[in-house]
C-alpha cells in the first residue's frame, strides 16, 4: 500500500480536503469518481474516537473503495494506541492523517489542533506510533499559530523532524482568516527538505497546479471550491465529465442511500 501511495506521488497528486460537515463518504466517493485521487475523512479526536460511540465511528466509515485517509487529532498518546489497537481498516483505507491545522481557539488552548505544530517531539512519536501499526501516516499543518512562529518557521522545524509519507501544507498560519491569501513562497523551502510536499490553500486553477509542479510539491489539496464544485479534479486533469448539477444529484442520492 505505501508503495502505492509512493508511486501516485512521484506525479500529482489530487487530493480532496477534509471537510467538516461536507465531505462525508458520499462526496468523497463522488470527487474520486470524477477525478481525486485521494479523498480526506473530516476531523474527530482519537480521545472521542476510542468512546466508539455510533456517531463517533460513523465519521471514520469507509463504506466502499474510494481512497481514503482517516483525519484523526489529539494529544493523548495512550489514547492514541487505544484508538489504533482497536481499530481494523475497512474499504478504500488508506491511512491516516495527523491534523496539525485547526484553528479553532478552544482546541489551541487544550494545546491540539495548529498549537501542536511547535511541538515537532511529540508529533513525531504519535506519527511514529501510527506506523508501529503498520498504517501509513501523513501531517497536514498550518504555518503556525500566529505570524511570530511563522517567521520561526515553525512548519519547517516539523517537517524536518517528523518523518511521514508526505506534508499538507496549508499556507496559512492559525489567525489568519480566508480572506487573506495563502502565502505560497512556503512551498519552494518546504520542498527543499527533501520532504514529500502537498500544497493547500487557494489552489484553483491549471496554472496554479502547474506551478506546485514547478516548485515540486507532489500533491495538492482542494478545499472550499470542491465544496462547490466537485468536478473541480475533473477539469484540471481535463477529463470528460458529466453535468455539475447531474453529478450534485448523484451526491444527493448516495447520501439518500447511506444515511
Ligand atoms: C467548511 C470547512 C470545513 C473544514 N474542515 C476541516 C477539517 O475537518 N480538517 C482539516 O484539516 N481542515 C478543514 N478545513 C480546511 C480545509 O481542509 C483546507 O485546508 C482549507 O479550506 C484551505 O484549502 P482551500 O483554499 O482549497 O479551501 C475545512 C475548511 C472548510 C471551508
Amino acid at each position: 500500500m505505501f508503495k502505492d501511495l509512493t508511486y501516485q506521488l512521484a506525479i500529482m497528486e489530487y487530493m480532496l480536503a477534509p471537510m467538516e460537515k461536507i465531505t462525508d463518504s458520499s462526496f468523497r466517493s463522488i470527487c474520486h469518481k470524477y477525478g481525486a485521487d485521494l479523498t480526506f475523512t473530516e476531523q474527530i479526536r482519537f480521545e472521542t474516537l476510542v468512546k466508539k460511540t455510533k456517531s463517533a465511528l460513523e465519521r471514520i466509515r469507509i463504506p466502499d473503495d474510494t481512497p481514503t485517509i482517516i483525519q484523526i487529532m489529539g494529544k493523548d498518546e495512550e489514547k492514541l494506541e487505544q484508538f489504533l489497537k482497536d481499530f481494523s481498516p475497512e474499504g478504500g483505507f488508506k491511512g491516516f492523517n495527523l491534523n496539525l491545522g485547526c484553528p479553532s481557539q478552544s482546541y489551541v488552548r487544550q494545546g491540539i489542533g495548529s498549537a501542536m505544530i511547535k511541538r515537532p517531539t511529540k508529533v513525531k512519536r504519535m506519527v511514529d506510533m501510527i506506523k508501529t501499526y503498520d498504517h501509513n501516516v501523513n501531517v497536514k499543518l498550518r504555518l503556525g499559530v500566529n505570524f511570530t512562529e511563522k517567521k520561526e518557521k515553525v512548519y519547517l522545524k516539523l517537517i524536518e523532524k517528523v518523518e511521514a509519507d508526505f506534508f499538507i501544507v496549508h499556507a496559512r498560519y492559525r489567525s489568519e482568516s480566508y480572506e487573506i491569501k495563502a502565502d505560497w513562497s512556503v512551498f519552494p523551502e518546504c520542498v527543499e527538505t527533501g520532504k514529500a510536499i502537498v500544497a493547500n490553500g487557494d489552489i484553483i486553477t491549471q496554472e496554479d497546479v502547474e506551478k506546485m509542479k514547478e516548485i515540486g510539491c507532489v500533491g495538492v489539496m482542494i478545499g472550499r471550491t470542491a465544496m462547490n464544485n466537485p468536478l473541480i479534479f475533473g477539469q484540471l486533469r481535463n477529463l470528460k465529465l458529466p453535468s455539475l448539477e447531474s453529478v450534485k444529484k448523484e451526491i444527493a442520492e448516495l447520501q439518500k442511500q447511506r444515511n
